[in-house]
């Protein structure tokens, strides 16, 4: 009954989009939660039936002074898992809007860049936690769950990193000062990690890295046995793009990590970030093979960088949408499927803040916070089954 309400209220977004009635559809979705099952299709089925005029405009408060509804957090808490997005520390500190969509959707949230190696150790062993503190005092304030990410990565490297000469040991010295430093800085309050982000190329060899040409292969578990030692409560992961599915680049991360610990290396799971476009993107079968091997040795899966482009084409924008929330439906559904897949994290959620250039709308609400189709596809798996 739920689903198919929400299937209706879909329509009605679609129908009302570029008209007033854009504003009664928002509303009177998020108030969806707080009904019973029902009264919910009768509900949507009024609403579709009322004009767009003044009377119905008056009785809808507008979105940014109604009431907070936790609506996709408060469905993915009931299924025991997180529902999240990256976070963009600028926007949060200053818009209201921002925060109280961030506050009422999400239990946890990545900070975008925050927590990188430039920003955290611009100079040697000179630290700033600044913006990853406001991060995290905002998580606790609404009781949300931070991904600390990320500890070992060959972007995001201050210019004192790269263009020094460094010995093999003093290279180890540094990464192990960073991952220490970093992981006590938040010690309680961030204890789930993206250890090593992108270390794998698409062909399955390891990347050229920074890391891997000073320290060789094993800066890899080298980097989770200290990240373990700084906290050994945190859970602590691998992170990549584009090995979701199957293929030549998933294998190579299965058997890396299947190394991993076989060594006794303390990883707790493996990220799949999932930046994916309507036309190019994993089956859904593949990602949950993928996820059930991966849980099968033990380890969590989270799904932690998802948007889904949609540029690229000249089909209408309305079938773009649907495609991007059947694209979202469909990932989400798999992660529900997996008892071991224990977050789904998109990398932002309006595409205002979106890290992709240009015209793309790859996230769940548009520019003006308004939920997309792909909101409403992700609220459908959440209340399903
Ligand atoms: C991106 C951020 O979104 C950008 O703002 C930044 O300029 C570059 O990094 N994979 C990752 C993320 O693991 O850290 C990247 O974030 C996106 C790809």
């Amino acid at each position: 009954m739920i689903r198919d309400a929400l299937y209706l209220a879909h329509a009605f977004y679609f129908r009302a989009e570029g008209s007033r009635c854009q504003e009664i559809g928002y509303v009177d979705l998020k108030r969806k939660a707080r009904l019973k099952n029902h009264t919910l299709l009768f509900f949507f089925l009024a609403l579709l039936t009322v004009s767009c005029g003044n009377a119905s405009t008056q009785v809808v408060p507008k979105p940014a002074t109604s009431a907070p509804l936790q609506a996709l957090r408060s469905l993915a808490q009931a299924r025991g898992m997180y529902i999240g997005t990256a976070v963009n520390v600028d926007a949060l500190q200053n818009e209201e809007q921002y925060r109280e969509v961030l506050a009422r959707e999400f239990n946890i949230m990545t900070p975008e860049v925050s927590l990188k190696f430039d920003a955290t150790e611009p100079e040697r062993n000179q630290y700033d936690f600044a913006e990853g503190d406001t991060i995290v005092a905002f998580a606790k304030a609404h009781n949300m769950q931070v991904r600390g990410h990320t500890l070992v990565w060959f972007r995001a490297l201050p210019s004192w990193l790269t263009a020094g000469k460094f010995s093999r040991s003093e290279l180890m010295q540094i990464l192990r000062g960073h991952i220490f430093t970093e992981v006590a800085h938040y010690q309680g309050q961030i204890t789930i990690w993206d250890v090593v982000n992108e270390a794998v190329n698409g062909d399955g060899t390891l990347r050229d890295t920074i890391w891997l040409r000073g320290i060789g292969p094993d800066y890899i578990d080298w980097a989770f046995r200290w990240a373990h030692e700084a906290n050994p409560q945190a859970r602590l992961f691998y992170n990549d793009f584009g090995g979701e599915g199957s293929g030549r680049k998933s294998d190579a991360i299965y058997s890396l990590v299947k190394g991993l610990l076989q060594r006794g290396v303390p990883i707790g799971g493996v990220g799949l970030q999932m930046h994916i476009g309507i036309d190019s993107y994993p089956a859904p079968q593949a990602v949950l093979a993928n996820m059930q091997r991966l849980t099968a040795l033990g380890l969590e899966v989270q799904i932690t960088e998802m948007d889904v482009q949609i540029q690229g084409d000249r089909r209408p924008v309305q079938t773009r949408l649907a495609l991007q929330a059947q694209v979202y439906r469909d990932m989400l559904g798999v992660c529900l499927e997996v008892v071991g897949c224990t977050a789904f994290v998109m990398w932002g959620f309006t595409d205002l803040y979106s890290w992709l250039p240009g015209p793309d709308a790859p996230v769940i609400f548009d520019r003006d916070y308004r939920p997309k189709p792909a909101y409403f596809a992700l609220m459908g798996d959440l209340d399903s089954g």
